[in-house]
């Protein structure tokens, strides 16, 4: 069964919204409490979720699966083998892109993700945090050699560099294989079939051959433990899962972390007062990034969900089967939650244990990195601040907002020039 249709029905692929998501989210939010929409592969029909608590409900209510699969009685098992053919995925790597743990649901869920939890606990992230520091300072020396006439883009000399480096350290991936990655996390999150039915398979034989080098040579790495668990008789982690996690990691670590740090800083750049707030009281950091997930998060919007039964969601009958979108961005910015939620405001309290933000999801697939990607959005933006005291975007804001790449469900910069 799918979302009826109908005149109000949502075009996600529309130029205005991908323009301004955020406007257009804020229309949505406060037209209703959920919106018709399509997606703009396959055609798929949805409902949008914008409002703080509907976003919560939809992520923390174990009502909505993940897995279309695991919706009984209504065959939707189709819908995502059908948004990958959309996306050019040849049909033997499809379930490299769906054995993996946002798509998993119940028991399989929690085997997974217990399987790397460990690994990116906040206590393992404090461990890591001087070789995080140490990347970026190398980093900012590279930029500032690379600097013509002053100016360099932040995107290619640190957003990028910094989170790649981090998370392939962390699982294993060899320093000659990481720009690579990065053209495949570029390809994947362009959306353009063609090329992404090629990296996936890349992608895949790339890690099955890295799987191999490990095993013949273990590391002290995620790989290696993942390889030792793969390889255990317990049959707790399949070949197919192995090749997803590494997969996942890596493209979710980085291809995130970029554009937070990126976002972030063209957001206190447009906001001076709060730049320079951040500027004579660096303590303010963590709270300035909660913020900035909040104000400029790079995920607009979760992974879809299937109400495994019919739901009343908002006074809305959602039947069974019906697929869901919570929208992030919009539920960030809901007056319901937040008040004057379109200021910046870095004193806000969004971060820490009891974060009220959801631009890391909410509930049982909670962002497993977040506290890795935070800590990250702190030691650049930290050493961006201390390094260069007349930081400026080196083109005008307008501008700027060109480089916005226009995605559905992504918030980001292709690039940012700085002087
Ligand atoms: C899940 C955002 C960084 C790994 C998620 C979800 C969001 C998110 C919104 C939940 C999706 C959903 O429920 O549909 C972000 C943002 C990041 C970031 C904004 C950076 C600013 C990272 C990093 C890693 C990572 C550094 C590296 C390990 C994951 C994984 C999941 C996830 C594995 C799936 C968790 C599960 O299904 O149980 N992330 N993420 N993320 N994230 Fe992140």
């Amino acid at each position: 069964m799918s979302v009826r249709t109908g005149p109000d029905t949502v075009d996600l692929a529309d130029p205005a919204l991908l323009r301004d998501p955020h406007g257009a989210f804020a229309r949505m939010r406060e037209r209703a409490p959920l919106v018709r929409a399509v997606l703009p592969d396959a055609g798929t029909p949805v409902w949008l979720a914008t409002r703080y608590d509907d976003v919560r409900t939809v992520l923390g209510d174990t009502r909505f699966v993940n897995d279309p699969a695991h919706v009984p009685g209504t065959d939707v098992s189709g819908i995502r083998e059908r948004l990958i053919r959309a996306r050019g995925i040849p049909p033997e790597y499809a379930r490299y892109l769906l054995d993996g743990i946002l798509d998993a649901d119940g028991d399989d869920h929690l085997r997974l993700r217990r399987l790397v939890s460990r690994a990116f606990t906040a206590r393992r992230v404090a461990e890591l945090r001087p070789r995080v520091e140490e990347i970026t300072e190398g980093l900012l020396d590279r930029l500032a050699a690379a600097a013509e006439d002053g100016v360099a883009d932040l995107m290619e000399h640190l957003a990028y560099p910094l989170p790649i480096t981090v998370i392939c350290e962390l699982v294993g991936v060899p320093e000659p294989d990481r720009p690579r990655w990065r053209e495949w996390g570029r390809t994947l999150f362009s959306m353009r079939p063609v090329e992404m039915g090629a990296v996936v398979r890349d992608m895949v034989e790339h890690i099955q051959e890295l799987i191999a080098r490990r095993r013949a040579a273990p590391a002290d790495d995620l790989l290696t433990a993942l390889i030792r668990v793969h390889d255990s008789e317990d049959g707790r982690l399949s070949d197919t899962e192995l090749v997803t996690m590494v997969l996942t990691l890596v493209v979710a670590g980085h291809e995130t972390t970029a554009h937070l740090i990126g976002n972030g800083t063209a957001a206190l750049l447009a906001h001076p007062d709060q730049l320079a707030l951040l500027r004579r009281e660096p303590e303010l950091m963590p709270r300035a990034v909660g913020e900035l997930m909040r104000w400029c998060g790079p995920v607009l919007m979760a992974r879809m969900r299937y109400a495994a039964e019919d739901v009343e969601l908002a006074g809305v009958p959602v039947r069974r089967g019906e697929a869901v979108m919570a929208v992030l961005a919009a539920a960030d910015r809901d007056p319901r939650e937040f008040g004057e939620p379109d200021r910046l405001d870095i004193t806000r309290e969004t971060d820490g244990r009891r974060e009220r933000h959801v631009g890391f999801g909410h509930g049982l697939h909670y962002c497993l990195g977040a506290a890795l990607a935070r800590q990250e959005g702190e030691v650049a933006l930290a050493a961006l601040l201390r390094r260069f005291p007349g930081l400026a975007l080196a083109v005008a804001p307008e501008e700027l907002e060109r480089e916005r790449q226009q995605l559905p469900g992504m918030w980001r910069l292709a690039r940012l020039p700085l002087r």
